[in-house]
């Protein structure tokens, strides 16, 4: 095959690394995060943000798979991080670091979907993962909407 027929997929390799960037600072900042809460709800919460921290560890093995079937070496840089300090502040960073998360993703999936053509033993592997990892992070978004009493 001609060269240029790759291009789609070498953009996708890269909205996948930088996926993994994601998650490698989310799950930093959630545990950061989870110690520097105050008050009567700061066990609750901390337990809850230690506990969506695994989940974005989880996330970036997704990631560093699909990365692995497309060949490709997985990213070991971290995103720059959002800091916060009070606990209304510290969720409100999250939240909307989830909404980023999630809009960011779908256009992750917008780019599989150029790159379906080059994908013939692929596209469903990366698909579900990506929509796992999506469904995941709106779960998140719900909870902290909770914690913040939204
Ligand atoms: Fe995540
Ligand atoms: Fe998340």
């Amino acid at each position: 095959m001609h060269p240029v027929v790759f291009v789609a997929k070498a953009k996708l390799i890269e909205l996948l690394n930088k996926g993994l960037e994601l998650e490698h600072q989310a799950e930093a900042q959630y545990l950061s995060h989870a110690t520097l809460l105050t008050g009567e709800t700061a066990d609750t919460i901390a337990a809850r943000l230690t506990e969506i921290a695994g989940d974005e560890h989880k996330h970036a093995g997704m990631f560093r798979d699909c990365l692995e079937i497309l060949d490709a070496a997985p990213s070991i840089k971290m995103h720059e991080g959002h800091p916060a300090t009070g606990t209304m502040n510290i969720l409100k960073a999250n939240l909307k670091d989830e909404r980023d998360a999630v809009d960011f993703y779908r256009t992750i999936v917008a780019e599989l979907n150029n790159s379906r053509a080059e994908l013939p033993y692929e596209y469903e592997f990366i698909e579900h993962k990506l929509r796992h990892v999506i469904m995941d992070e709106e779960e998140h978004a719900l909870e902290i909407r909770t914690l913040l009493g939204e």
